[in-house]
């Protein structure tokens, strides 16, 4: 699947097409969780009201929905029906990009004043939404992150009993990889409580519950457990950036050595921040990503800051793959 530029440099935008996406990313994520797109996805097209009723949707709130789906193209409408527009295809394969914006980042984006003046910039300055964060992050993980991660999997020198997941959000990756390696067990660390309880319920739904198991804990300085030194293999997706900055990530990935001393290959999968890209030609997620991250002051390492940092925490970078979607995405093995 290639990616439509949004944004061609040089081509006017009007106010209307911009007030109109922001409308369309709200409908686009909450068209994906009551399960409008699931529906449409390989349909002709359907009659509106009657999929309301289907999903148990208000058919007017519903209307809504789909006229700002159309407004952009995601759907067209002909009457009381609804089809798949120029743009549905792409748009419900990335749909998890716009639901980590609008759903897991609202509270942000709704604060930014606030987030923005220097004075209210301490303790918990802004709010986003943790499980809805996780949901995301699940699936768009699985187009973007996986097929690399488990190639590097497949390379895994090594057979091992115990593999922790540093930042487990939905705990999805665990639950893969006990069910591909029977007989193998797993721990998942996150810093949130939603997200620990998250995983808590998806590892029991699945039936693994006797052999993952989830707390909370800040991985940047984790304390010692004795359960760490069985660990062999780490894993850490799409939170490697909440080290930095610099002197901290050093500090942390040294401790992370110490912690997990039998650790035998870590494998770091993150987007970095872009270099080079025109303002008007910034890819899919990258803006909601960097410009989420400036305003929470998380610090966000560029890919060459990445590889300057290796030799200092003691990890070797043993091999990597680049990701295409999200652009400057990597799954560095460190061993
Ligand atoms: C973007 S989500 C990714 C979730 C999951 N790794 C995946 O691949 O789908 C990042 C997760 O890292 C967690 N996190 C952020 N900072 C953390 C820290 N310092 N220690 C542990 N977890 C952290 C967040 O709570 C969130 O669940």
């Amino acid at each position: 699947m290639s990616i439509t530029e949004v944004a061609i440099p040089g081509a006017k935008l009007t106010s209307a097409d911009i007030y109109n996406s922001a409308v369309a990313s709200w409908a686009i994520a909450a068209a994906w969780e009551v399960g409008a797109l699931d529906e449409l996805n390989g349909a002709s097209s359907l009659d509106a009201e009657e999929l309301a009723e289907k999903l148990g949707l208000d058919p007017v709130a519903s209307r809504g929905m789909f006229q700002a789906l159309a407004s952009v193209g995601v759907v067209t409408r002909d009457g009381g029906t609804v089809s798949p527009g120029p743009i549905f295809d792409e748009v419900n394969t990335y749909r998890s990009y716009f639901h980590w914006l609008s759903r897991g980042c609202s509270g942000l984006y709704t604060e930014m004043p606030s987030v923005l003046r220097k004075e209210n910039r301490v303790g918990s300055f802004y709010h986003r939404d943790g499980a809805a964060i996780g949901y995301a992050c699940r699936e768009l993980s699985s187009f973007s992150f996986d097929p690399a991660f488990w190639a590097a999997m497949d390379r895994l020198p090594f057979d091992f009993k115990v593999a922790a997941d540093l930042g487990c959000g939905s705990g999805e990756r665990l639950i893969q990889i006990a069910n591909r390696y029977p007989g193998t067990r797993g721990l998942g660390l996150d810093i949130g409580l939603p997200a620990v309880e998250m995983t808590t319920r998806e590892v029991a739904r699945a039936g693994l519950s006797d052999r993952i198991t989830a707390l909370q804990a800040d991985a940047r300085d984790l304390a010692p457990h004795s359960v760490f030194a069985e660990v062999e293999l780490l894993t850490c997706f799409m939170m490697g950036h909440d080290f930095w900055p610099r002197e901290n990530a050093v500090k942390s990935m040294r401790t992370l050595r110490e912690r997990f001393p039998n650790v035998r290959r870590f494998l770091l999968g993150d987007t970095t921040r872009t270099v080079g890209y025109p303002d008007r030609g910034i890819p899919l997620f990258n803006l909601g990503f960097e410009s989420a991250h400036d305003l929470m002051g998380q610090y966000m390492p560029t890919l060459d800051e990445w590889y300057g940092v290796f030799e200092e925490t003691g990890w070797k970078l043993a091999g990597e793959q680049r990701i295409e979607s999200p652009a400057a995405s990597v799954v560095f093995e460190l061993e």
